[in-house]
């Protein structure tokens, strides 16, 4: 049987991991400035991370969720204090989009209306409702466009307010910093008006952290930086390091119902220690200072860099924009540099997404590569032009 052929690929074919390198097939080391799509957040194959799973799957690893699992309180009790969000419920699930898809559900289920407000260039993921709030035509088949959604643009408060005063809308959903779509986000005064308007019409706010959550922009929630408490959070990535899981944080003002939602895998107990040693990881190595030590660093290094137009995001979930297109830089970063980077519907901004365990020495390798292939690029412009 042959592979569902979905994805662009690069020839890499890595073969082991630790902290922020990769290792390919061929014994190539590659320093990982993407995390695998900002999925790893505590570092690659951390041994802590490992003994626990490891530890786990030799005692039980899945039973079904009609059997308690103390495993998900311990988690929904760490999650809510570490983020601060103690008063939060919490779904487990599998992904991104499944945290999403969930979300929205519980969001019409509450308001009994189905109309979502999302916005310009935004990802939420690939299923059903997550995928037609995705700013995206291209990737929603005619099953997904029979959603209703309006996509507004970010920081235009009043054409929200428009939307929400016609009385069908059950949800906004926003990313705390836009990833796919190529680091734009809310100010702080949009989200403050944004919790305060769907407040007053009764309209669930869902804050999608699945990108920019788990620490990565500085805080433990992006929103965090913008003093508000959205109704739902929906996170995944950088909560499993790499293993499967999803959560939905749900406002304690939001009633449970036996049945209201479901899953067979969500909340297994490989996940759950999964997620709770990405946790104790988090708090005891301090990764959120050192996100944003690196950041500030980062932040000031990349100054050294020539023809950068600017760059965008918050603590390790940043963007380089430049003139050009960064495809070409892209590939000779990995391929003659051995540095992974990503990119993002902005074709001109390359994304970087490291593990919130990278060092200062790890940022200097990647200025003093970027350095020199602009700079082999600018002289052979040069020569070019004086042929
Ligand atoms: C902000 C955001 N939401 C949702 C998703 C979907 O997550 P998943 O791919 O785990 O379904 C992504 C994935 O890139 C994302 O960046």
């Amino acid at each position: 049987m042959n592979l569902f052929n979905v994805y662009p690929l690069y020839n890499i074919i890595p073969v082991k991991a630790k902290g922020c390198y990769v290792w390919d097939n061929k014994n190539t080391r590659y320093l990982d400035l993407y995390g695998g799509h900002g999925v790893i957040s505590i570092g690659h194959s951390h041994d802590y991370y490992v003994e626990k799973i490891t530890d786990q799957l030799g005692k039980i690893g899945f039973y079904s969720n009609s059997i308690i699992n103390p495993l998900q309180v311990e988690l929904a009790n760490k999650l809510g204090k570490i983020a601060n969000c103690e008063s939060y419920n919490l779904f487990l699930c599998n992904s991104g989009a499944e945290a999403n898809e969930n979300a929205l559900k519980v969001a019409s289920f509450i308001t009994g209306k189905k109309r979502v407000i999302s916005f310009k260039n935004s990802f939420h993921g690939r299923t059903s409702a997550a995928v037609a709030v995705t700013d995206n035509i291209s990737i929603n088949a005619a099953i997904n466009k029979q959603q209703k959604v309006t996509f507004l643009p970010l920081n235009q408060i009043n054409l929200v307010k428009n939307e929400l005063d016609k009385g069908d809308v059950c949800a906004v959903i926003i990313e705390g910093i836009q990833g796919v779509g190529g680091l734009d986000e809310g100010n702080t005064d949009f989200f403050q008006k944004l919790e305060k308007i769907c407040k007053e019409k009764e309209v669930l706010l869902i804050l999608d952290e699945i990108q920019s959550g788990y620490g990565r922009s500085g805080k433990f929630f992006a929103f965090q930086h913008h003093f508000i408490n959205p109704d739902i959070i929906t996170t995944a990535k950088g909560m499993g390091n790499g293993f499967p899981i999803g959560g939905v944080l749900i406002s304690d003002k939001i009633e449970a119902k036996i049945g209201m939602l479901g899953t067979t895998f969500g909340g297994n107990h490989l996940a759950c220690v999964a997620a709770i040693s990405v946790l104790n990881i988090i708090k005891k190595e301090n990764l959120i200072e050192n996100a944003n030590t690196i950041s500030m660093y980062f932040k000031e290094r990349i100054k050294e860099i020539p023809m950068l137009k600017q760059v965008k995001g918050k603590g390790l979930m940043l963007g380089l924009e430049f003139d050009f297109e960064v495809a070409e830089l892209r590939k000779k970063l990995i391929f003659e540099k051995h540095i992974f980077t990503g990119g993002s519907a902005n074709k001109n901004l390359l994304r970087i997404l490291p593990p919130l365990s990278v060092t200062k020495e790890q940022i200097d390798e990647f200025i003093k590569s970027i350095i020199q292939i602009l700079n082999e690029v600018e002289v052979k412009q040069k020569t070019h032009q004086n042929e």
